[in-house]
């Protein structure tokens, strides 16, 4: 394959972009603290008794042409999303608890956020989920389907996507991944093509995790799929394949929200500013069903990897060796039940500077996890569903913003630098409407 040169205007014709009309679906594989948090927003919202602090979809603009022609309006107002008012969600969950129980055991939001949409929240009831045990070794599920096949429960989640359709009345559907992290897995033979695949589904091949069975009954469905954990999912050419084949938008992995939203904010500086890092220690501790799921090694593995590779792509040791070529990164996550979502993480990072001076950072980062992370899935699930309007198919690469992980096409390297990711994702807008790109190369100089 070869990179095709982002178009301007005047050479690549934009795409008709569908309306937004009717209802869309957003199914949610995990019904947890993120999938509940992201609900109760949703619908507070709605009554105007929150505000979708963290949305670019709902509070970001985008400048439009010439500086000085002053047009910057909403992203919103710009391209034609759903309403959160036609938004109906759905879920799985390997536990029966309703979005009600669901968002007062996850201890996120206070009562004050809960009790005015109790109701609403409690008429969403999880669907049984697709569940292995070795997926995922801390929890012991309780509410499953059974199949005699990895292949038969595909089918199963294909149903029940069907019946969520028709009981819902919505013309479209968005998933996005919100279920725990699972053991590491590496794409194996059976992950290669669509046949290979298939066969393996039938033969309940172990290199097929749970969270594959939902992406890949999603794709056969023709619903978006967007991943927000680290799991292999629709990372692989097989699901490649099918995207393509069925023109279904796939995009992950894992959402980025605290320390490595932090890591991709803090290290372009660094290397724009050309100054050297030695090391980078992350660690953190979390109180929650996350947290107790990745205390697990085999889940801890899944998302380190996630996490790690950050640096080496936005520092690039081998190009820059006297700046980055020493760097040591270590990522660590502590599981402590009194923090519940309520995650502390703390960064030590050594830099230095002129002659080779050496300088610390700290940061202290007093986050909320499902409090950063819900706003992306809302993002997500939007600019998902208008990526499939807009016949836009396989991996949305400009959805990298929202991801630790960023899926890219085999050929390329991921981009993690956030501000590249909001520039690739701002422009893609511009070109979906047909608006000049914008370079930010001013030739007043010339005048
Ligand atoms: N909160 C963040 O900042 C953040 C950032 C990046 C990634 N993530 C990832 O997002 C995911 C959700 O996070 P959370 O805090 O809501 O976790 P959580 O443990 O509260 O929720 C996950 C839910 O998924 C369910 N589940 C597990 N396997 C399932 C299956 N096969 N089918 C259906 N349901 C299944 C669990 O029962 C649980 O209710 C995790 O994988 C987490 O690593 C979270």
């Amino acid at each position: 394959m070869t990179e095709r040169s982002a178009p301007t205007r005047s050479d690549s014709k934009s795409p008709t972009v569908k309306p937004a009309t009717g209802k869309l679906g957003v199914l949610l594989p995990g019904l947890g603290a993120v999938a509940s948090t992201f609900i109760a927003g949703c619908l507070l919202t709605r009554r105007g008794l929150g505000e979708p602090v963290g949305s670019i979809t709902q509070l970001g603009t985008i400048r439009l042409g010439k500086r000085t022609e002053g047009r910057v309006p909403r992203i919103s107002d710009f391209v034609p999303l759903a309403k959160l008012d036609d938004l109906t969600f759905g879920a799985w969950d390997i536990f029966p608890a309703d979005a009600l129980s669901v968002a007062r055991e996850s201890g996120v939001l206070e009562e004050r956020h809960i009790a005015p949409i109790a109701d609403e929240l409690s008429r969403i009831v999880p669907m049984a989920g697709a569940f292995y045990q070795e997926d995922v070794k801390r929890l012991r599920a309780t509410h499953v389907k059974t199949a005699a096949s990895k292949a038969g429960m595909v089918e199963q989640i294909r149903d029940d996507i069907r019946r969520f359709k028709q009981e819902q009345g919505v013309e479209r559907a968005v998933a996005v991944w919100c279920g725990s992290t699972e053991r590491y897995v590496e794409p194996t033979e059976a992950h290669q093509s669509i046949q290979k695949f298939e066969k393996a589904l039938a033969e309940n091949d172990p290199s097929i995790t749970s969270s594959a069975l939902y992406a890949w009954a999603c794709l056969q469905e023709r619903v978006p799929f967007a991943n927000g954990a680290p799991n292999l999912s629709v990372d692989f050419p097989a699901a490649f394949a099918l995207a393509r084949d069925l023109a279904v938008p796939i995009a992950g992995k894992d959402f980025k929200t605290g320390q490595t939203l932090m890591k991709t904010i803090l290290a372009p500086g660094f290397k724009t500013r050309a100054l050297g890092l030695r090391g980078w220690f992350s660690t953190n501790i979390l109180g929650n069903r996350d947290g107790e799921v990745l205390d697990e090694p085999e889940n801890f593995r899944t998302k380190e990897v996630s996490k790690l590779g950050v640096l080496e792509h936005v520092l690039e040791p081998k190009r820059y060796p006297k700046l980055y070529g020493e760097m040591y990164h270590k990522v660590r996550i502590e599981y402590y039940p009194p923090r519940g979502d309520a995650k502390e993480g703390w960064d030590n990072i050594d830099i230095f500077g002129w002659l080779g001076y050496p300088m610390q950072i700290k940061i202290d980062f007093l986050c909320r996890d499902s409090i950063l992370a819900a706003p992306l899935v809302l993002d997500l699930a939007l600019f998902m569903d208008l990526a499939q309007r807009s016949d836009m198919h396989g991996i949305q690469e400009w959805l990298s913003f929202f991801f630790k992980s960023p899926m890219t096409r085999p050929d390329l390297y991921p981009e993690h630098d956030l501000f590249i990711q909001s520039m690739k994702l701002k422009n893609t807008l511009r070109w979906l409407m047909g608006e000049e790109l914008i370079t930010h190369l001013g030739l007043d100089y010339y005048d």
